[in-house]
């Protein structure tokens, strides 16, 4: 589907204030995937549709999930809205028809995944550091993007583990395993 059709779509699924983070997602996407040499095109529609589960009620995602043959992992029974990364892999798949490498960065946009590619390190990046998200940080993490990229996810993933703890909320065990991964890649 193209460009113009997808973003229509995610126009109607989303509230302003998210359509508006996707819009600068799809920018940053754009952005990142010139300067690391992955496809445009895909980066700049992964970046719109990477929420499009994301304002489904939690009773909508298990049931969507239970229709749709997802299976909720233990840390996803008690933090609902995680499963909209994995919801929204199913649903850009279903409606888009984006491939296999599009959904898996959808898929692994909140938590990060050991061995991620290039178009899933984009917009892992891209929803940390959109301009809508005002950051304090943005440019330290633009020095490490420079230096190397898994720079930058290292420290934004342990920007999360550090938030999570101060909410005393679970860190899946994603974002683990993926910090993991990526020290010992040092
Ligand atoms: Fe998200
Ligand atoms: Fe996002």
């Amino acid at each position: 589907m193209e460009l113009e059709q997808i973003k229509n779509e995610i126009k109607n699924r989303l509230s302003e204030k998210r359509f508006y983070h996707s819009i600068c997602v799809m920018e940053k996407c754009e952005e990142l995937a010139t300067k690391y040499g992955v496809n445009v095109d895909d980066a700049k529609k992964i970046g719109i549709s990477h929420d499009i589960a994301k304002e489904l009620t939690d009773k909508e995602k298990i049931k969507y999930c239970e229709n749709n043959n997802i299976i909720i992992d233990e840390i996803e029974k008690k933090n609902i809205s995680l499963l909209h990364a994995k919801i929204g892999a199913d649903m850009v798949k279903k409606l888009f028809n984006f491939n296999d490498a599009m959904c898996m960065a959808i898929r692994t946009h909140t938590t990060g995944l050991p061995r991620m590619d290039m178009l899933s390190k984009v917009l892992f990046i891209a929803d940390r550091i959109s301009k809508d998200r005002n950051i304090p940080d943005i440019d330290f993490i633009n020095d490490l993007l420079e230096e190397d990229i898994d720079k930058a996810i290292l420290y934004i993933l342990d920007s999360k583990i550090k938030l999570q703890i101060k909410k005393q909320a679970n860190i899946h065990i994603n974002t683990i395993i993926t910090r993991n991964y990526l020290l010992e890649g040092e």
